[in-house]
């Protein structure tokens, strides 16, 4: 398949190009698009035929279903019906933003697009191209993070041109995603309401408007058995070619625990990186040392992550040492795409 790359954001904006992918999705095609929190590959939500398509281009399996994407509050009653009053309030205080809403999903979308569900994950992403291609496509995209499955989402054209050229009609390149992680996806159609992807939006903040919000048990717990609610969270996921070892305890351990392996790994000849943060990545000595960022800046750390584990891979690193964060706010999502990355294999110094 031909894939046609254009750039388009707030200082180049291009009617023509978003209509002319606008037209793609109405007639069954695919197209990237940046958002604010992570590259989507989107496709007509209630084309059952996009859906699979989309499956296929990500090499994802079909039970794990997709987010649709929509350009005005109120289009929330197309896809969904029994709305919860909570839901218009959190759609009133977080849309457009990266929060992603499961309710329960209207008989007319087809069941391609929710894996086979009866429930639906909507969100209003506020990145201004997406909102324009969304309502240049019709206004429903389904979208999944335009990655090849098992690979960190994209936060850059480039990793999406790597995974999705030639798998898709249009790559959107709109610079890099400010938020970096997925959204934060919340379901509403269980009592008390669930958090079951920890996002940018935090448990924190979320539960000051529901009091009784809870977490999907086996999101955070890596030893759990049961299966977690959002399909997508049992699989392997933000992997990077390299083996990740998660490490987590007192700095100063932290550090001696990594450049002891550092330095092992040289003997061995292998290729040994590091995930520092700005107040450590003078203390490590290793032949790649890339830092988050500041331990003060939960968000920085945040967007820095999937771009970081993309680096690693084209320098061929053999093992990443990761330094790990307490699991409140924003470090929260973090800490659960880390330990995903790392195929759970955190070890405490
Ligand atoms: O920020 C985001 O959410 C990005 C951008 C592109 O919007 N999208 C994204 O989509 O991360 P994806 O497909 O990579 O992750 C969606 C997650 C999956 O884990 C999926 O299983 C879960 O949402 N999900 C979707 N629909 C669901 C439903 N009806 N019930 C439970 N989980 C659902
Ligand atoms: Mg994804």
């Amino acid at each position: 398949m031909n894939t046609k790359v254009v750039k388009i954001n707030r200082i180049q904006p291009n009617p023509g190009a978003i209509y002319e992918a606008g037209l793609i999705i109405k007639n069954g095609g695919l197209v990237a698009f940046p958002t604010e929190t992570v590259y989507g590959l989107g496709g007509d939500a209630f084309n059952s035929s996009s859906s699979k398509k989309i499956y296929e281009a990500k090499g994802r399996p079909s039970d794990n279903p997709l987010i649709v994407h929509i350009a005005n509050i109120t289009d929330i009653d197309a896809v969904a019906t029994d709305i919860p009053s909570i839901a218009y309030e959190l759609a009133a205080k977080y849309w457009p933003g990266p929060l992603t809403m499961i309710l329960k999903k209207r008989p007319e979308l087809p069941k391609e697009t929710t894996g086979g569900l009866d429930t639906v994950a909507v969100r209003m992403p506020v990145n201004e191209v997406a909102l324009d291609l969304i309502t240049a496509a019709g206004g429903f995209v389904a979208a999944p993070s335009a990655n090849r499955s098992g690979k960190p989402s994209p936060t850059l054209a480039q990793y999406v041109i790597e995974d999705m050229y030639g798998f898709v009609d249009m790559i959107i390149d709109g610079g890099d995603c400010e938020i970096g992680l997925e959204s934060t996806i919340i379901d509403l159609t269980s009592s008390p309401a669930m958090i079951l992807r920890p996002g940018y939006i935090t448990f924190e903040e979320l539960k000051e408007m529901i009091p009784d919000i809870v977490f999907d048990g086996t999101i955070l717990d890596a030893s759990s058995e049961e299966a977690p609610k959002a399909p997508g969270m049992k699989y392997r996921h933000y992997a990077p070619k390299a083996e990740m070892i998660l490490v987590t305890g007192p700095t100063e351990n932290v550090i001696a625990y990594i450049n002891e392996k550092a330095t092992r790994g040289r003997e061995n000849g292998q290729n040994i990186g590091v995930i520092a943060t700005d107040e450590t990545q003078y203390l490590y000595v290793a032949p790649s040392i890339k830092t988050l960022g500041s331990r003060n800046n939960e968000k920085q750390i945040a967007k820095n992550l999937f771009r970081i584990l993309r680096e690693f891979d084209d320098e061929d690193t053999d093992i990443i040492y990761a330094e790990s964060f307490e699991e409140k706010g924003v470090f929260r999502a973090t800490m659960n795409r880390m330990i995903k990355a790392s195929g759970n294999k955190e070890v405490r110094v």
